[in-house]
C-alpha cells in the first residue's frame, strides 16, 4: 500500500494546492489503491476538526474549477488522517509510523519552513521513516545562494540518496510546459528550425499583476531574481533550448537541461549594465483599481527588486548569437506567462514594404501558460482581394487543443501539483529538478547578484500596471526588437 504524509499539512500550501489536487486525482480515480493520507502538522487539530477545513478549501477550489462531487469528497476524506506532531522528534514521528503498515511506500512532502528540513530527515531516519521505500519532496525556497542550497541539501540528502529526493518547481507541471517537450520533439516541422540560422532571439516573460502584499517578509530577502529566475525561468529557458533528449527517462531529459545551465553565459559586472535590469513596482493603477507601491507594503523603502529582466546568451552550437530575453515581475500590466520563439525575417522580401503592398511580420510562434494555454503560429498570408498589388496579413493560427477540429471542449486546467503529486508517489521524477541543475541555476544567478552589487546597475522604478522599467523595453529596442506584450 502507498502512503502520503504532508508535513505541514494543515498550512497554506496544503490548503490552496495540495488537498484540493488531490481532490481532484481522487475525482479522476487516479490516487493509488488504498493510499494512505496523513497530514502531519504542529497544531493541536482532531481528525474531524482537519477534515471539516479540508473540505472548505477544497469544495471553494472545485466549485470555481467548475466540478465539485460530493461522491468524490466522500472518498478523499476516508483517506484523510491528521496527527499533531513535532516533525523534528523522532519521538513524536512514532505516531506517524504506527498508521502506516510495514510495507507501505512512503511519500512525504515537506510543505514546510526549508530551516526544518535537515532537522525534519534526521528525526525521520530516527524513527525509521527514511528506508529504501520512502521518498521525499520538497518545495522552493531551497536556500538563497549556492552556499545556502548546498548545506539544506546535504541536509537532506544525509537520509536520502539523489534518487528519492523530489525537488519541485512547480512550473513543470504546468500541462504546456509539457506540451513544449511534445511541440518540440514530436513533431519534424520544427526541429529543423530550432537553431541560430532560423530563429533571431527567444523571449520568456512571467508577468503578475498581483503585488507581494504581506509575503513581503519573505519576498524581501529573496527578490525576483531568487524568486522565479533561479527556478521557473530557467526552467523554462532549459526546456527551449535544450537538445533532443534520447528518451524521456529522468536523467535523460535532465541531462540535456543541465548542459544549458552549464552553456549560459556568467554575467559579470561590466556586462551587467547592458544586459541586465532591476526595478521595483512605485504606486499605481492595475487592471482599473489603486495599486500600493513594494515600498508602501514593505513599510519602509528596500532595495529588494521586484522586477528583472535579463538578456542572456547560452554559448553553444545551436544557440550562438541567439539572445535570450527573459523578464519577471510583480504588479506587472496583466498576469501572463509566454514564450515567444522569433523567427528572422525572410532573407529578401519580393513584397517591398514602401508601396502600401503590406508589412512583412516576421513568424513567431507563442507558447502561452497563462492566463490562456495556448500555442500559436503568426505566419504571413495574402489579403484577399483584387488589389493590383499583393496585400500581406500575418494571420495568428492556434495550434491549441480547442482547435484540435473534433470541437471537443478543452480539458480542465489541472493544479499543477496534480501531475507532480502523482509522479512523485510513482517515483517518477523526470519533471523534477536535480541536485545539479538547481546547482548551475543558483551557480549563474549568484553571478548575477554579485554582478549587482559590484556594478552600477540601480534600482529602476516603475509604476504598477504597467510592463516595467523602461530600460527593460530598451533592452530589446536597442537593437531593433521589442517585447511581444509591449504597451504601457
Ligand atoms: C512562486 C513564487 O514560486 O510562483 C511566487 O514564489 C509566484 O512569487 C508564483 O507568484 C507564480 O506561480 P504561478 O503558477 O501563479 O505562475
Amino acid at each position: 500500500m502507498a502512503a502520503l504524509v504532508l508535513f505541514g499539512g494543515g498550512g497554506d500550501l496544503a490548503m490552496r494546492m495540495l488537498l484540493p489536487s488531490l481532490y481532484f486525482l481522487e475525482r479522476d480515480s487516479l490516487l493509488p489503491d488504498g493510499l494512505k493520507i496523513i497530514a502531519a502538522a504542529r497544531s493541536e487539530e482532531t481528525v474531524p476538526e482537519f477534515v471539516a477545513r479540508t473540505r472548505e478549501a477544497v469544495e471553494t477550489r472545485a466549485r470555481a474549477d467548475g466540478g465539485w462531487d460530493p461522491a468524490s469528497w466522500d472518498r478523499l476524506a476516508a483517506r484523510l488522517d491528521y496527527l499533531a506532531v513535532d516533525a523534528t522528534d523522532a519521538d513524536s514521528l512514532q505516531a506517524v509510523k504506527d498508521r502506516l503498515d510495514g510495507d507501505d511506500d512512503l511519500t512525504a512532502f515537506l510543505a514546510v519552513s526549508p530551516s526544518l528540513f535537515g532537522h525534519i530527515v534526521d528525526a525521520m531516519a530516527a524513527a525509521g521513516l527514511a528506508g529504501p521505500r520512502s521518498r521525499i519532496v520538497i518545495e522552493k525556497p531551497v536556500g538563497r545562494d549556492l552556499d545556502s542550497f548546498l548545506e539544506i541539501d546535504e541536509a537532506v540528502r544525509r537520509a536520502f540518496p539523489e534518487e528519492r529526493v523530489f525537488r519541485i518547481d512547480h512550473y513543470l507541471g504546468k500541462e504546456t510546459v509539457q506540451n513544449l517537450i511534445a511541440l518540440r520533439f514530436g513533431n519534424t516541422i520544427f526541429e529543423p528550425l530550432w537553431n541560430n540560422l532560423t530563429i533571431d532571439h527567444v523571449q520568456i516573460t512571467i508577468g503578475e499583476s498581483f503585488g507581494v502584499g504581506d509575503r513581503w517578509p519573505y519576498y524581501d530577502e529573496y527578490g525576483a531574481l531568487r524568486d522565479m529566475v533561479q527556478n521557473h525561468m530557467l526552467q523554462l529557458l532549459c526546456l527551449v533550448a535544450m537538445e533532443p533528449p534520447s528518451d524521456l527517462d529522468p536523467d535523460s531529459v535532465r541531462n540535456e537541461k543541465v548542459k544549458v545551465l552549464r552553456s549560459l553565459r556568467p554575467i559579470t559586472p561590466e556586462a551587467a549594465e547592458k544586459v541586465t535590469v532591476r526595478g521595483q513596482y512605485i504606486a499605481g493603477t492595475v487592471e482599473g483599481a489603486p495599486a500600493a507601491s513594494y515600498s508602501e507594503e514593505r513599510g519602509q523603502p528596500s532595495d529588494t527588486e521586484t522586477f528583472v529582466a535579463i538578456r542572456a546568451n547560452i554559448d553553444n552550437w545551436r544557440w550562438a548569437g541567439v539572445p535570450f530575453f527573459m523578464r519577471t515581475g510583480k504588479r506587472l500590466k496583466e498576469k501572463r506567462t509566454e514564450i515567444v520563439i522569433q523567427f528572422k525575417a525572410v532573407p529578401h522580401s519580393i513584397f517591398g514594404r514602401d508601396d502600401n503592398s503590406g508589412d512583412i511580420s516576421d513568424n513567431r510562434l507563442v507558447i502561452e501558460l497563462q492566463p490562456d494555454e495556448d500555442i500559436s503560429l503568426t505566419v504571413m498570408n495574402k489579403r484577399p482581394g483584387l488589389d493590383l498589388r499583393m496585400q500581406l496579413q500575418p494571420i495568428r493560427m492556434s495550434l491549441s487543443w480547442g482547435m484540435n477540429g473534433k470541437g471537443e471542449a478543452a480539458p480542465r486546467r489541472r493544479i499543477a501539483y496534480e501531475r507532480l503529486l502523482l509522479d512523485a508517489m510513482a517515483g517518477d521524477s523526470t519533471l523534477f529538478v536535480r541536485r545539479d541543475e538547481a546547482e548551475k541555476a543558483w551557480e549563474w544567478v549568484d553571478d548575477v547578484s554579485r554582478a549587482w552589487a559590484e556594478s552600477a546597475v540601480r534600482l529602476e522604478p516603475y509604476a504598477a500596471g504597467t510592463w516595467g522599467p523602461v530600460s527593460a523595453r530598451k533592452l530589446l529596442t536597442d537593437t531593433d526588437r521589442a517585447w511581444n506584450k509591449n504597451d504601457v
